[in-house]
Parts: structure tokens; C-alpha cells; sequence
């Protein structure tokens, strides 16, 4: 047996899932001999296991496991250990069908692929649960054990089950959500279209419909289910703490919207990603930061792990790119850089069989020939020298808010535009500061905003008064918000806000929104020949559609900048001439009001269009594409509190007027970029003291100010660092501070040492 060999106390976590049953012994050995060379210090263990460790209904076998995870630890290689929940065998199947989840068509889903267990199953929760306690009590103290895995994935593919059990519960969530039948009533509107109810047992979860859906219906379906999952968690967690004190995650998947992660995250000691970014996209390497600050922020800046991804390429898109030479260390460095603690991939072994044959793993089909193997050793040994970087914590001045309610509710509402992508305001307005060069963390809404200059609140849904006042006071002190379209539009059951939108956001705003102007772009009735709309008019056989125009057919609305600051800002980062500044909106506009003014009634449009709004216009509605009919109207406002400021951004701004809005309120917030003046693909992030610098671009590049020891390289730089394409360095400021320390403890701290 091999001598103990791992990385350092205090190194990356590198390793990756490992289901060594599904190899033979002699693989096992050869596999302990590659982690070896790789640098694997840690392997999640035992997550697809449940019928191997269960083989039938309350029968436990476990010393195949104890045998691996012995050998491991004795190989130096720590175990994250799983517990094996997320697929249960086939006795659960057979003897308990209702444990088999039930689609919104009533469809019962089959035993053989995974995940196949309700939610709400009774039997599936008491078995899981009981599963995660006996394995807590055989290894919750195993020295090799650092900690556990649960489940994998929840609600990745079935996140809510409409069989009788689910429900069952989904009646009695409410009932203790809302005591009596005439609450419900109230809050769900169901005055509307007669959909009064008389009792609870009448009511059902929002299935198939002949229309349109109950939208408070469907909000309190999305609490529920997510409640529902986060459930089973808690009920594992629970098996597991009566046994063994090592850290708990269960990995999350970025931004999943059917389950309110900022929630979860306050379960787990650690968090943790499966992340799989398209490399056949530009903005894969965005897709990388954004993902990572929010792992961060949903940790409240903790590092965390990424616990998956691929070396090379996934099986499950339509078509698979694999990721680009150097990319796979890379978008690894920059997790680092963001704040990951441990680079973990799915999965150590590429599968020989079963639906993931052709996924990518660490240790490929043609084994150490072919291009994978040499990268997976390499990104090993980077991990390896990057001790001092861990624990350490990734600062920002700029904070964009997430909401999974208002995500939910954004979703729930039917018009007036239905076309929106999850979290699209979080991720758009991310992406420029991102793209700009500023760190940013991606925190929920009851975050701590002090230590922030700039927060962003992006398409928050949901009226929340207690934010309103939170922001108040960070403006008040000298803090810049900037708030966009389709914020504070309902109450938390999907009530409209009455007396225009923004409600208790108006009186930091200046403004609130009395009317929406949806510019569609695609026709309203399709193949109806529309003049002016996207078909040619067809003088004169159509004699009256063709006199008729219809901006709302467009898929930008035009925005003219009337500040002189931000039309600066414009100019600078676009090289455009004095006029035609190229900002424009989107597929939004709203027509704003000033808020106060007691001569404005809130059932007259028109007030709004006669009056300014008592704050600073930033840039206006022109008569080009949807906004036709808003022309004049403020787009970008900004009311003034001392030296803070709060914008209101009354469209969906394109990407050059969100950067030109951001470097405008970078400079009055004095917020600065990690690093002045980068080349073209250049990130720089600072994690602690050290500088991480990424050159994604396919260039070389040769970035200036760098000075320091590089700790990939061994190499000392002194003001200047070269970088090859899609390669990253981590640097550290010489002379090393001896009184600097990392932030917060390593979360690998708990690894035992060489
Ligand atoms: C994840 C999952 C893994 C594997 C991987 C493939 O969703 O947790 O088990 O299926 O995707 O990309």
C-alpha cells in the first residue's frame, strides 16, 4: 500500500466523484496509483451507491465501502462521503410505486433512469434519511471521512411531483401557511374567475390547466415544492448530526431557479457547485465568475468548493465542444480566484457504460494518451502550489441582489411581457461590471450591504419594504443603488402594487412606474398580415392596416443620453462621435411619474408625460423602435441623498448603456477595477493578497503592474507579466507580508496533513 501522499494541510481540494463500483479491484489499484500522480487529495464518494449499500429494503451493506474509504485514507486521499440518496434502488420501485414522482400531466415516471423519487414520498424520505443516519454512524468519525455529500443535486431533474401524496402535503403546506380557507381566498384572488374555495381539501396543486394558470396559485406551488426538497435535506442532515460533527454540503447548481438557494445555503457548512459553462460560447468565462460569485455570496463570502465539473466536454447538449486547450485550468484558477477552496470534477473514471459513457472524467477512455490526462496532472500540481491562497476571501465594492421569490413570482405572472429568462436582470447587470474589470459579489436580498458602495437590485418582483428601508439608509450614506424595471411590481401573493409600481422604493427612487410598454419584436397574431409590423403593408389592398404603425413590433426601444457625465462615460468606453451615442433599451420601457407629488393621480397616465419627475434625467425614451409612444420620457433618472445616489433604470438597457451606467456610478461611488488598464480578455481578481490574472483570449498578452512572486511559476515579476493564451497566474506581492493572514478558515483545514 502506498504511503500517505496527499497535498498540504492547507492545499486546494482536487479530486472528483468516484464510483469505483463500478470497476473491478484491479482498477481500484490503478486507480489509487493515477489520483496519486494526479495530486487527488479528495473524492466524493458513494453518490449513485444506494443500491449497493441497501441491496434490498432495510439490509445495509457497508463494508465495501469501509474497505474502499480504509484504503483511500491509507493512499492520503480524503473522502467527501455521499449518501448515496439521490437515486434509490429498485425495491423502492416495486414495493412503494407511489414513491415514483407523478408529472403535471398526471405521467408516473419510470424506475431505470435516476432521481425517480417524489419529493413528498413518505417512504422515500424515511428510507433516505435512514440511510444518510447508518452511514453517519459507521464512518461520521473515520479519519478520512472530511465530509458529507448529501444527496446530489436535488430537483436537477424532478423538482415537483403532482402524484397523490405530494398533493396531499401541498394542502396541508397550506393550511399552516395560511390557517383558514378565507385567507387563501384572499390571498391567492380567487374572486377572480370564480375560483373560490370553500375548504382545503377542494384545493390542488396548479396541474394541467384549459388556461391560464392562478398565479399566486403557482408562486405558493414553487414555495412549497422547494420546501418540499429543502425537507428531505433537513431530514438527512438531521441522520447525519446525530452521529458525526465533519461538514455538510449538498451541491448546488449556479442560479437553479426551482430552489431558493440563499435559503438552503444557511443549512450547510459548506457550499458547494456542479457547474458545467458551454465552451462553445463567449461568455463561458463570465458564465464562470457569475457562478462563482454567487457561490460566494450564498456562503456570505466563505470560500466554497466547486464539487463538478468536465475536463474536456459533457455528453448532454446537443452537440458537445469540448473545452479549448489550457481551459480546463483556467476556468479552474478563476473559480479559485472567486473564492473556490477545492476543483472537483465529475467524474475520476470515464464511465464504461450507462448513459454517461461519453461524458469527460479525469481519467478518460484511452487513459493517460490523449490530451486530458496531461492537463488533469498539470491543473494538479497549480492546485498544489496554491496553499496560501486558500481560506483567503475575494473582496468587492459591488453588489448585485438574487431573489429566487421574485425570480418565482416573475415567472408566475402572466404578461405583460412572458418571455423572461431566469434571473436575466441579476446575471445582465452582473455581467458589465464583471466585463468592466470591477469584483462583484451576487448576495440575496436580507444581505449584510455594509462594506458595499454600489448595489444593484435588478428586476426584484417582489415589493419588499424592509429593503426599501435597508437601501434608504445605505443611500443616506453615501451609498449608489441602481434599480431596474420590473422591481416591486407585486406583493408576496402576486397583488399588484397599487399607486404605481415601486411602492415603498419610490421615495428613494423619485419616481414611480404608472404605466409598461412591452415591445414585442416577434407579431402578436401570427401569420395575420399586420402593416408596419413585420410583414410589408400591402398598399392598397389593405387600405386601413396599412396607415396603421405599430412600434410596439420592435425589439429595442430607442434611449437618447441627455446626462453629460454618462454620455462621457458612453463616449470613452465606445469611441462614439458626439451624437448617436449607440445606447439603446430592450424589450421594456415604463413610463415613470415623480413619487409624492400630490397633484398626480395615479389612474391618469397623462399627468406623467406633462411633468418632469423632480429628479435628475440621465437619458430619455426617443422616438426609434418601441418607444415610439414614450418619446421624451425619462429612461435613466438618478435622485440624489447627500452623496449617495439612486437610479432608476426605466428599460431594459442594452450592454453599452449598462457599462456606460456603471463606470458613471463607479466614479461617484469611487469604486475602482482590480486592475487599471487590462488588455483585451484580461481578468484580474484579488483573492487575499495574492492577484489572480486570466487571459482568456486567444491572444498573448502582456499585462503591466504586475509585481510579485508567481506562485504557478516559481518565476519573480517585477512589473510586467507575460501571458499566453488562456492561461492564469496567481501572484504574490513581494516581500510576503508575514502578518498577513487568510480571512476565514481553510475549508480543507479538516484534510490531514502529508
Ligand atoms: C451532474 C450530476 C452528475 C453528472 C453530471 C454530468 O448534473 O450531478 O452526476 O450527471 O451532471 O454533467
Amino acid at each position: 500500500m502506498a504511503s500517505a501522499t496527499i497535498l498540504p494541510l492547507d492545499s486546494v481540494a482536487y479530486g472528483g466523484d468516484y464510483n469505483p463500483e463500478q470497476w473491478d479491484a484491479e482498477t481500484f489499484e490503478r486507480d489509487l496509483e493515477l489520483m496519486r500522480a494526479a495530486g487527488v487529495n479528495l473524492v466524493s464518494l458513494g453518490i449513485f451507491s444506494w443500491a449497493s449499500l441497501e441491496p434490498t429494503e432495510g439490509t445495509y451493506d457497508l463494508d465495501w465501502l469501509a474497505a474502499i474509504i480504509d484504503r483511500l485514507h491509507a493512499a492520503g486521499i480524503s473522502v467527501d462521503l455521499a449518501t448515496g440518496t439521490a437515486s434509490p434502488p429498485v425495491w423502492m420501485a416495486r414495493r412503494y410505486p407511489q414513491s415514483l414522482p407523478v408529472t403535471r400531466e398526471g405521467v408516473r415516471l419510470e424506475f431505470g433512469s435516476r432521481q425517480q423519487y417524489s419529493p413528498s414520498s413518505s417512504v422515500y424520505r424515511r428510507a433516505s434519511a435512514a440511510l444518510a443516519g447508518v452511514l453517519a454512524q459507521r464512518f461520521g468519525d473515520h479519519p478520512g471521512v472530511v465530509m458529507w455529500h448529501v444527496n446530489n443535486e436535488y430537483g436537477c431533474h424532478v423538482s415537483e411531483c403532482f402524484g397523490e401524496e405530494s398533493r396531499a402535503a401541498f394542502r396541508s403546506w397550506l393550511q399552516d401557511r395560511y390557517q383558514t380557507i378565507e385567507a387563501l381566498n384572499e390571498a391567492w384572488g380567487t374572486a377572480f374567475w370564480s375560483q373560490r374555495y370553500a375548504d382545503f381539501a377542494e384545493v390542488e396543486p396548479p396541474a394541467t390547466m384549459p388556461t391560464l394558470h392562478n398565479p399566486s396559485q403557482l408562486l405558493d406551488w414553487r414555495r412549497f415544492n422547494n420546501h418540499q426538497l429543502l425537507g428531505c435535506l433537513l431530514g438527512e442532515i438531521e441522520s447525519i448530526r446525530a452521529h458525526s460533527d465533519r461538514p455538510i454540503t449538498t451541491n448546488f447548481m449556479g442560479a437553479f431557479p426551482p430552489l431558493d438557494y440563499v435559503q438552503w445555503a444557511q443549512h450547510l457548512d459548506i457550499v458547494s457547485d456542479d457547474h458545467y459553462p458551454d465552451p462553445a460560447r463567449p461568455s463561458g468565462a463570465w458564465d464562470v465568475a457569475w457562478q462563482s460569485d454567487l457561490m460566494r455570496g450564498l456562503g456570505d463570502g466563505r470560500p466554497f468548493l466547486l464539487m463538478e465539473q468536465t475536463t474536456d466536454a459533457v455528453q448532454w447538449r446537443t452537440r458537445n465542444s469540448p473545452k479549448r486547450p489550457g481551459q480546463y485550468e483556467l476556468w479552474s484558477l478563476q473559480r479559485v480566484a472567486h473564492g473556490a477552496d477545492g476543483i472537483l470534477q465529475f467524474q475520476w473514471r470515464q464511465s464504461r457504460r450507462g448513459a454517461e459513457t461519453f461524458h469527460g472524467g479525469m481519467v478518460p477512455h484511452a487513459g493517460r494518451a490523449g490530451r486530458t490526462w496531461p492537463a488533469v496532472v498539470g491543473l494538479g500540481e497549480t492546485l498544489g502550489r496554491l496553499g496560501p491562497v486558500v481560506g483567503a476571501r475575494t473582496e468587492a465594492q459591488v453588489a448585485v441582489l438574487v431573489d429566487w421569490q421574485s425570480n418565482w413570482a416573475l415567472q408566475a405572472a402572466i404578461g405583460p411581457a412572458t418571455e423572461e429568462t431566469d434571473f436575466a436582470g441579476a446575471k445582465a447587470w452582473h455581467r458589465t461590471w464583471w466585463e468592466l474589470g470591477y469584483a462583484v459579489d451576487v448576495v440575496g436580498t436580507a444581505a449584510d450591504l455594509t462594506g458595499y458602495r454600489v448595489v444593484v437590485v435588478p428586476q426584484i418582483f417582489i415589493e419588499d419594504a424592509e429593503l426599501a428601508r435597508r437601501l434608504t439608509e445605505f443611500v443616506a450614506q453615501g451609498g449608489q443603488v441602481i434599480v431596474t424595471a420590473r422591481s416591486f411590481v407585486v406583493d408576496p401573493t402576486m397583488a399588484a402594487v397599487l399607486g404605481g409600481y415601486l411602492g415603498s422604493l419610490r421615495e428613494l427612487l423619485g419616481v414611480g412606474v404608472t404605466d409598461v410598454v412591452a415591445a414585442t419584436g416577434t407579431p402578436a397574431n401570427d401569420g395575420e398580415n399586420v402593416a408596419g409590423y413585420v410583414e410589408e403593408p400591402l398598399t392598397p389592398v389593405h387600405r386601413i392596416s396599412t396607415a396603421v404603425r405599430t412600434p410596439g413590433g420592435c425589439d429595442v426601444t430607442g434611449v437618447d443620453v441627455v446626462d453629460e457625465d454618462l454620455a462621457r462615460a458612453v463616449r470613452d468606453l465606445t469611441g462614439a462621435a458626439e451624437d448617436g451615442l449607440p445606447v439603446a433599451g430592450g424589450r421594456w420601457a415604463e413610463v415613470l411619474a415623480p413619487a409624492g407629488d400630490p397633484a398626480y393621480d395615479y389612474d391618469s397616465g397623462a399627468a406623467a408625460r406633462s411633468r418632469e419627475t423632480g429628479v435628475d434625467v440621465l437619458a430619455r425614451f426617443t422616438a426609434e423602435g418601441g418607444g415610439a409612444d414614450l418619446t421624451g420620457l425619462p429612461a435613466i433618472t438618478r435622485a440624489s441623498h447627500g452623496s449617495g445616489s439612486a437610479y432608476y433604470v426605466a428599460t431594459d438597457l442594452d450592454p453599452v448603456g449598462r457599462a456606460g451606467l456603471a463606470t458613471l456610478v463607479a466614479q461617484r461611488g469611487a469604486v475602482a477595477p482590480v486592475l487599471a488598464d487590462l488588455p483585451e480578455g484580461v481578468e484580474a481578481q484579488r483573492r487575499g493578497e495574492h492577484l489572480f490574472v486570466l487571459n482568456h483570449g486567444d491572444e498573448q498578452v502582456v499585462v503591466p503592474g504586475v509585481t510579485g512572486l508567481d506562485l504557478t511559476t516559481g518565476e519573480h515579476l517585477d512589473g510586467e507579466l507575460t501571458l499566453p493564451a488562456r492561461t492564469a497566474r496567481v501572484v504574490e506581492p513581494t516581500p510576503a507580508s508575514p502578518t498577513s493572514e487568510p480571512a476565514s478558515a481553510p475549508l480543507t483545514s479538516a484534510l490531514p496533513s502529508r
